[in-house]
This record gives C-alpha cells, sequence and structure tokens, in this order.
C-alpha cells in the first residue's frame, strides 16, 4: 500500500498529527527527510502503512516522544570534517590578529561539540588570540543547549569520543577523561554562551565576524532555505566569515554577497550586498 495514493494523504495526516500534537515544525524541513524518519518508526513498530501508524501515535502517548527523537536531526561531532578546522585556523589567526574582539556563533550548535571545538583549536593554537575570542552557541532545541552547557559526553558502541578528538596533539588540557566519560573543562565551558534561538523564526544577530552554520540546510524545505540564508547575512559583518556544511551550499540568488575562502570546506566571506 505505500506510495499509494490514498498511503500518501495517510502520510499527509501524519504530517498535520505532528504538527498539532508534537513540540516539532515538520513545515521547515523537507518531504523526503521526514519520510525517512516516520519510515523508521513505522517499522521499529511494525506499521505496515501510514494510516495504521497514524493509530499507534493516538493511543500510544509514547510513540509521539519517540517520534520527536527520530525527527530531532542532532547527529554532531568534535571537529566534524577535520579538512575545514586545519582551513579555518589561518581565519581565526587573522581576526583575532586584527580586531580585539571577535564574535563567533555556532548555529546550530547540536550538543556543544561544534563551538567546543571552536574553543579548543582556539586555545591550542599558539598564533591564535585565543582571549579575544567570543563564542556563542545557540539551537532551536532546549534539550540540546541543556547538553551543551552540561559538556559532557560518553564513548559508545557508535561514538568515539577520544577519536573525535584526535586533531588535538592532547585534549587533556581542554578535556578530562574518567573511562569513556568526556567532561569539557570549565576553563572551555565557561568562554562558551549557550541560548536558544530558531534560525528561521527569530531575528538575526548582528555584527558577528564568524558564523557556523552547518548541516542544517541540508535538511530544509527549499521555501525555508531564503528565510534562514537572509537572517546568516543579516547576522554577519562585512568581512566577516561564513562557514557551511561540507555538502551545503550558498542559495544562488546569494552568491554575490559571498566569496569562497576555502571551497572545499564551505568557508565564504561576506562582501556585502543586501
Ligand atoms: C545535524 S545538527 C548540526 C550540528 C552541528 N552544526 C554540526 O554540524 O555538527 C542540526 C541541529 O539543528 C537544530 N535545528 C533544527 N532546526 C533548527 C532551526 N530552525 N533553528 C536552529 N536550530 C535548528 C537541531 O536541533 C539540531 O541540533
Amino acid at each position: 500500500m505505500s506510495g499509494s495514493r490514498s498511503d500518501d494523504e495517510a502520510f499527509d495526516r501524519v504530517v498535520r498529527h505532528i504538527e498539532d500534537e508534537v513540540p516539532f515544525e515538520p513545515g521547515y524541513y523537507n518531504e523526503a527527510y521526514l519520510g525517512r524518519r516516520i519510515s523508521a518508526r513505522m517499522q521499529r513498530r511494525d506499521a505496515d502503512n501510514h494510516t495504521e501508524y497514524l493509530q499507534i501515535l493516538r493511543s500510544d502517548d509514547s510513540e509521539r516522544d519517540e517520534l520527536l527523537d527520530a525527527l530531532t536531526i542532532n547527529v554532531t561531532e568534535f571537529f566534524r570534517d577535520p579538512d575545514m578546522w586545519e582551513n579555518l585556523l589561518p581565519v581565526l589567526r587573522e581576526l583575532t590578529d586584527e580586531r580585539r574582539r571577535v564574535a563567533a556563533w555556532s548555529a546550530p550548535c547540536a550538543d556543544g561539540r561544534e563551538p567546543y571545538s571552536l574553543q579548543m583549536v582556539a586555545a591550542d593554537d599558539p598564533e591564535v588570540t585565543e582571549r579575544r575570542l567570543d563564542v556563542v552557541a545557540t539551537d532551536i532545541s532546549e534539550d540540546a543547549v541543556d547538553a551543551a552547557r552540561a559538556g559532557v559526553y560518553e564513548t559508545t558502541r557508535t561514538t568515539d569520543i577520544a577519536d573525535e578528538l584526535g586533531p588535538l596533539d592532547s585534549y587533556e588540557p581542554y578535556v578530562e577523561q574518567d573511562g569513556d566519560t568526556f567532561r569539557v573543562r570549565d576553563r572551555v565551558r565557561e568562554q562558551v554562551t549557550f541560548d536558544t534561538h530558531d534560525l528561521i523564526r527569530d531575528e538575526p544577530e548582528s555584527e558577528k565576524d564568524l558564523l557556523l552554520c552547518r548541516n542544517l540546510l541540508i535538511y530544509i524545505d527549499a521555501a525555508y532555505k531564503t528565510p534562514l540564508f537572509e537572517t546568516l547575512r543579516a547576522s554577519l559583518r562585512e568581512g566577516g566569515y561564513l562557514v557551511l556544511g561540507k555538502t551545503e551550499s550558498v542559495p544562488p540568488e546569494c552568491r554575490d554577497a559571498f566569496e569562497p575562502v576555502a571551497k572545499r570546506s564551505r568557508i565564504y566571506r561576506h562582501v556585502g550586498g543586501e
């Protein structure tokens, strides 16, 4: 039945149910992404079609929480795409050399591993003036921001935190390890300010020198990409830098405003323009 017209209608009913009953905004995301996540839950619950799944969703409150969990894309890593961090070093050196204060924004920050990576490379490189760097990190999810503030990460079957921290010669000065538990040290944690922020609905920031917006655009529905990009552009000062995820790109209508600095690492410079 999957793929038939009545199943398509049932899929739409599942999406409407999410809109009404689950604290999640399905309209932001593209259909392929929503489809994959809902199918994964259907398989777990042995539902053969979307009508059957909707019944489960209506009658079982715990499924609503499981679905919310499946829909929240919070995959992240320390030093995700190590090449990008390599290519970001000259940018950080230049910014902290030329400006008294450097305002950096990691959005979305998920559980904090991205902004902590930024703070750690700045502390670790002798040519970056770390004390000039102010890192703010935000995410739409309150749970993600709470986890980020705590700064505690576990090595599991699928996640090797020591391996993720590999790009640092030694992570000991920044992260305390106790078996499989890794705790970001206070001297790093206290340098990063966390908050919730919705990149589509909330107001832009202003005059940022560096903005990391990685691995969100890929999930966003085409209709919301331009507003999201407008937020990014308005938040950066002219001459500031934008970093996207490895498979993301600047939408054609914004290309005049962003000049590639390290193209494969998706590091761009904001060169002005409305
Ligand atoms: C895949 S993670 C990316 C984390 C990190 N930037 C990275 O590349 O590893 C995507 C994050 O986007 C957040 N998110 C989803 N919609 C958002 C929105 N409209 N505004 C801000 N954050 C959002 C999710 O909560 C999730 O933590």
